[in-house]
C-alpha cells in the first residue's frame, strides 16, 4: 500500500458507518499490547476484524492526558474504546467523550483482576455488584448511541458458576445491554497474579455455549485459551463472536485468513512481507510525527514466528530499532531489511 493509498482508506472508512454491530472475530483489550500501533498493524492484516483499546479508566480520562489515551487512527475502524470504572455518571461522561470521537462501541471492563482495580472498585471485583454494572450501564446508554457492551468473567472467588454468570447477565441485560464478552474462567481476586488469573482458573467454554443457548436473544462473545481459526469455528457454531486474545498478539499472522474466513471478503490473504509492505506508510507517518520507531516494531516482532528467518527478523528489529534516530524513510528501510532476512512466505499459512 502506499502512503496515498493509506490515506485514502482512512477517509473512506472514516465516512463509512460500523461495518457490522457486532463482529464473529475480535481481538481482545490488553493493556500495553492493544495500543494504537499493534491495532493500526492488526488493521492491515484484518480489515474487518473488531479491535478493543486498552483498558482506559474513567479517571484518566477525566483527569488525565485524554488526547493521547483516546488518540486513534480512522483507519483502526471498527474499533472499541474499554473503559474501567464504577461511577455512572463518570462513565457515561467518558462513553459521551469516546462516542464523540468516533469509537464504534464503548466496552465497560468487569473482568480484569489486578490489585489496583480492585482498590478502584471496578473490573472483575464488579461481577458481584451486578446492580452497580446496570446502573453504569444505563447511564452509558443514555449518552451514546454506540453500542455498549460488558466484558467480563464467569464469576470470581468462591461464588457458584453458572448461578452468578446467569445472574449478572440477566441483571446486566435489564438494563439494556445486549452484547456479552465473557472470559470463559473465575478471576481468584486473592492470591492470584493478573497473569495467573489468565492461566490457571480452569476454563469452562461450556458454561458460555449454555448462555447462549439459555438466553438466545443476546449476543454472546466467547473469549479465552482459543488459539486457532479452526476452534474459532468451532466455537461459532454455539455462540455469536469469538474474541482472541494472546495468540493474536504473540501470532499475528493468525488474523491474515479471518476476512474470507469469517466475513466473506474474497481478496487473497496477504502474505507476511505483504503485511510488512501495508504497515511501512503508517510507520513513516509515525515517525514523522516524532514517535520512536521501537513504539511500532516491538509488535511486529511476532510476524514471522514459525517461518525460516523469524530469529532474524526478530534480532534485526531488536538491536536496530531502539534509539533509532533517522528519517521516516530510513525507519521504512530499516524494517524492510529487517524483512528481506527472511524466506518469501508467501504461500506459508497458520491454522
Ligand atoms: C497483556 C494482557 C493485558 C490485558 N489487558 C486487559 C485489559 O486491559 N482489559 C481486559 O478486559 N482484559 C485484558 N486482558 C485479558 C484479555 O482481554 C483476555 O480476556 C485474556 O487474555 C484471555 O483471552 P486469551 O486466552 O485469548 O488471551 C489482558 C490480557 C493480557 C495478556
Amino acid at each position: 500500500m502506499r502512503l496515498s493509498d493509506f490515506n485514502n482508506r482512512r477517509e473512506q472508512v472514516a465516512e463509512q458507518p460500523p461495518k457490522q454491530p457486532h463482529a464473529p472475530l475480535s481481538v481482545a483489550p490488553m493493556m500495553d499490547w492493544t495500543d494504537r500501533h499493534e491495532r493500526a498493524f492488526l488493521r492491515v492484516i484484518s480489515e474487518n476484524v473488531r479491535l478493543y483499546t486498552e483498558m482506559v479508566t474513567t479517571g484518566a480520562i477525566l483527569h488525565g492526558p485524554r488526547d493521547r489515551l483516546l488518540a486513534f487512527d480512522p483507519a483502526e475502524h471498527p474499533v472499541a474504546l474499554q473503559l474501567g470504572g464504577s461511577d455512572p455518571a463518570a462513565l457515561a461522561e467518558c462513553a459521551r467523550i469516546g462516542a464523540g470521537l468516533g469509537y464504534d462501541e464503548i466496552n465497560l471492563n468487569c473482568g480484569c483482576p489486578s490489585d489496583r482495580v480492585q482498590s478502584g472498585r471496578f473490573g472483575a471485583c464488579l461481577m458481584a455488584e451486578p446492580d452497580l454494572v446496570a446502573d453504569c450501564v444505563v447511564a452509558m446508554r443514555g449518552a451514546v448511541d454506540v453500542p455498549v457492551t460488558v466484558k467480563h468473567r464467569i464469576a470470581i472467588d468462591e461464588m457458584p458458576e453458572w448461578d452468578t454468570l446467569v445472574g449478572f447477565v440477566d441483571t446486566v441485560a435489564a438494563a439494556g445491554c445486549t452484547h456479552f464478552i465473557v472470559h470463559a474462567r473465575k478471576a481468584w481476586l486473592d492470591g492470584l497474579s493478573p497473569r495467573e488469573n489468565r492461566e490457571v482458573p480452569p476454563l469452562h467454554h461450556d458454561l458460555v455455549h449454555r448462555l447462549k443457548a439459555e438466553r438466545p436473544d443476546l449476543h454472546i462473545t466467547i473469549n479465552g485459551g482459543i488459539e486457532t481459526l479452526d476452534a474459532a469455528a468451532g466455537h461459532l457454531e454455539h455462540v455469536d463472536g469469538v474474541m482472541l486474545g494472546r495468540a493474536a498478539y504473540q501470532n499475528p499472522y493468525l488474523l491474515a485468513e479471518v476476512d474470507r474466513r469469517f466475513f466473506g471478503a474474497d481478496a487473497p490473504a496477504k502474505s507476511r512481507h505483504e503485511i510488512v509492505d501495508a504497515y511501512l506508510p503508517y510507520i513513516e507517518l509515525e515517525v514523522a510525527t516524532g514517535t520512536p520507531l521501537i513504539a511500532m516494531t516491538r509488535h511486529i516482532l511476532g510476524l514471522f514466528n514459525g517461518v525460516r528467518g523469524a530469529r532474524a527478523w526478530r534480532r534485526y528489529l531488536s538491536e536496530n530499532a531502539p534509539g533509532f534516530e533517522g528519517t521516516p524513510s530510513g525507519a521504512a528501510r530499516l524494517v524492510r531489511d529487517a524483512a528481506a532476512l527472511v524466506e518469501d512466505t508467501a504461500t506459508a499459512q497458520v491454522a
